[in-house]
């Protein structure tokens, strides 16, 4: 069975197509992703206007290609033939950018006659793992770390999760976009923290860790302390504006003010994920959303989890659609109920 996903929930326009055999391994057909980040650069985040207007102009043409890459030019008959099911992100995410990815899904299973399935964008980021062999085993724990969330859930098997933690404030991606606006870096913060870290000493500086009951995190208190930290480096006080403190700080100030911030950012996630892992002893452990690419966590996560990890392709960690065609199939597989393509909504609240 083949299913067809489209992911529109932020500033990526993806398609994606995925096979699911009875076996239930799934194979990636295409992975088309395009991103309006340079549009928002400037501004240092996502304008969310401007994604929903970009997803309208990128849309179809994604949507088409994808399908060619997934079936060919050669393919004589229409290529919708090949496709078993239309799965779309319908929240969690930002309201226009998920209207249009909606709205096509629901116009396209209408006239495709295709079954539709509504997709919780958080819980598809898990089903990355599940394009990469090996597939991971139940129970399986999975760390979801992104710009928007940082949870930790058990999956005793398909559908069937318990959450065992949230972030009371920020999500890690967040704070590594916020530091990364500290310190003077592009956005998106992630990749350029990580990429000044490697150049800076990450026992420079030493950061408190929240101390959070349970499975909760928090993050906030830890990008207050990377300002603080940066505007004593310059000689000021707290009151000194954030955006004027970069000019000031030296590339080897910003150097290690990255490498400490992510080496405690990253310690925080791994510390209760190793506490998780010795109270449920899962089968597998995953890591899913964009935060999920990055290098220290991957490093860390290895030194401290007992059992082999087999980490998502990169390009399959940030949002993409082949997570959500993932997700899709399993549901189409198991026979889940198919949403109404006349009337399935958005959510940009969802939760998992
Ligand atoms: O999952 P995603 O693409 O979008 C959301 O659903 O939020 O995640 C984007 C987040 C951003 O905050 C970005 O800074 C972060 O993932 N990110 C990283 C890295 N690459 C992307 N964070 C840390 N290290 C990275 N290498
Ligand atoms: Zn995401």
């Amino acid at each position: 069975m083949i299913v067809l996903g489209i992911e529109t929930s932020c500033d990526e326009t993806a398609v994606g197509i995925v096979e699911i055999g009875d076996d239930q391994n799934c194979r990636l057909l295409a992975n088309v992703v395009a991103t309006s980040i340079d549009l928002h650069t400037v501004y240092g985040g996502v304008v969310p206007e401007i994604a929903a207007r970009s997803h309208i102009e990128y849309m179809m043409p994604v949507v088409k290609e994808a399908l060619q890459t997934a079936f060919g030019k050669e393919l004589d008959s229409d290529p919708w033939d090949q496709v078993d099911a239309i799965a779309v992100t319908y929240g969690a995410g930002l309201g226009g950018s998920l209207l249009v990815g909606v709205m096509t899904a629901r116009t396209l299973a209408i006239v495709k006659d295709k079954p539709l399935y509504g997709i919780n964008h958080v819980e598809a980021h898990v089903y990355a793992n599940f394009l990469s062999p090996p597939a991971p085993q139940f129970p399986l724990l999975a760390l979801i770390v992104s710009g928007g969330h940082t949870q930790l859930a058990v999956f005793q098997g398909h559908f069937d999760y318990k959450l065992l933690g949230i972030t009371r404030d920020d999500a890690v991606g967040e704070a590594f976009d916020k530091v990364a606006k500290i310190l003077g870096l592009p956005y998106p913060g992630g990749p350029s923290v990580s990429a000044a870290a490697e150049k800076g000493d990450a026992n420079k500086y030493s950061f408190t860790k929240p101390k959070m009951d349970g499975y909760d995190f928090s993050f906030s208190g830890l990008k207050t302390a990377v300002l603080r930290l940066a505007q004593k480096e310059i000689g000021e006080d707290f009151t000194f504006p954030s955006f004027k403190i970069a000019e000031r700080l030296s590339e080897d100030q910003k150097n290690d003010i990255a490498a400490s911030f992510q080496r405690v950012a990253i310690e925080i996630l791994v510390d209760k994920t190793v506490t998780a892992y010795e109270e449920y002893q899962p089968a597998s452990v995953v890591i899913a959303g964009g935060v999920a690419a990055s290098g220290e966590l991957r490093r860390q996560l290895s030194e401290r989890v007992p059992i082999d990890i087999a980490y998502p392709d990169f390009k399959l960690c940030t949002d993409n659609g082949a997570m959500v065609a993932a997700l899709g199939c399993f549901k189409l597989l198991l026979g889940q109920p198919a949403a109404d393509p006349y009337s399935l909504d958005i959510n940009p609240n969802l939760k998992m």
